[in-house]
């Protein structure tokens, strides 16, 4: 049984991909430091699969740690979700984001090198796009980021092509996300944000739960069919899968592979805010803010490639992102 090492398993999309994982009969190991998620995380992965899930906390930062894992666990392959992802703390702390992301990232390649280990899937995003690509973004466009957090991931990017250039008995698989939403429809799982959350849909969730006042609406004077942002959102257990169909096609091929992981169609904000007004039954309460600094007034994503080569097509609409998020919500705050 093929073993896979998630490092930070334990958050939002890696927790969804473990189980994706169990149920498709693969052997699971998380390491996460559990700064941005809590390890009972894993144990409600195993009641949900009715598999068991190994887990260890590890931070990338400590290659001690990080080299025992290898050591002492045979891994076939890496899938690599730990990472800072604050768009707005990435431009308050810049170094803390490039310290971790980048010399996390740095010591699981070398521990990798070390263990022989030659399969890796990356946790991209759609915001490695340079703002000046027209919509929707295809793979081969142009990169360049306007925040650290951006820059991190196309560094780590380049790290792995060159990481390939190096020993072309490496596989890489790019994945980059558009906007993750939605929850495992058990409501056992979910984003779970510290904080006040900064994206949309977890903070639309916490005023309808009634930990947030209202709704603020990032500028209504877009170039959009309503006035509002407009985003490519995907449901995480999507997500998930496209992670599958990534690992399944690098296994008998070498070399970079990069792909879009969205649905192909854009929904605003206004339109977002409506569909979880009807998954929760209720009016919420919004109002119009000034845009927020570097917002984009739309970006979705071209997913055919990996239509084509993956076989990849997200199931889930809107309402479904909604409804399971909502459902996810209101067990949320006894975990
Ligand atoms: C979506 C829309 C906002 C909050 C970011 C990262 C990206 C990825 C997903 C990690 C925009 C509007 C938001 C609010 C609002 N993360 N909005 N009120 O900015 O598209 O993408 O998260 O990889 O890398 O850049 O997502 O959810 O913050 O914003 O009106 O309280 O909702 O203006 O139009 P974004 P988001």
């Amino acid at each position: 049984m093929k073993r896979i090492l998630l490092t930070g398993g334990a958050g939002y999309i890696g927790s969804h991909t473990a189980v994706n994982l169990l149920e498709q009969g693969y052997d699971v190991f998380i390491i996460d430091n559990f700064s941005n998620s809590k390890p009972s995380v894993v144990s409600r992965i195993e009641q949900l699969t009715g598999k068991s899930c190994s887990c260890a906390q590890v931070d990338l930062l400590n290659e001690d740690d990080l080299g025992e894992v290898f050591s002492h666990n045979k891994i076939d392959c890496v899938m690599h979700f730990a990472g800072l992802k604050a768009v707005g703390e990435s431009v308050v702390k810049p170094n803390l984001y490039y310290h971790n992301n980048l010399i996390g990232t740095i010591n699981l390649i070398n521990a990798m090198i070390r263990a022989n280990v030659k399969q890796f899937i990356f946790s991209s995003s759609a915001t490695v796009y340079s703002e000046s690509n027209p919509v929707p973004y295809k793979e081969d466009y142009k990169t360049g980021a306007s925040n650290p957090y951006g820059w991190t991931k196309i560094v780590i990017e380049q790290m792995l092509r060159d990481t390939c250039a190096a020993d072309p008995d490496w596989t890489v698989s790019l994945l980059r996300y558009f906007n993750p939403i939605g929850a495992h429809e058990s409501g056992l799982i979910g984003e779970d944000p510290k904080g006040i959350p900064n994206n949309l849909l977890p903070y639309v969730a916490k005023v309808a739960i009634g930990e947030l006042p209202e709704i603020h609406i990032f500028g209504d004077d877009y170039d959009t069919r309503d006035g509002t942002g407009v985003r490519d959102y995907i449901h995480v257990m999507d997500l998930a899968e496209g992670h599958l169909l990534a690992m399944k096609y690098i296994e008998n091929r070498k070399g970079v592979f990069t792909f879009n992981l969205g649905t192909g169609n854009g929904y605003s904000v206004k339109e977002v805010i409506a569909a979880f007004e009807n998954a929760c039954g209720k009016k919420l309460p919004q109002q119009i803010d000034p845009r927020r600094p570097g917002d984009l007034a739309t970006f979705y994503a071209n997913v055919d490639l990996a239509a084509s080569e993956l076989g990849f097509k997200a199931k889930y609409d809107l309402d479904r992102m909604c409804a399971d998020n909502w459902r996810w919500q209101q067990t949320a705050s006894q975990y």
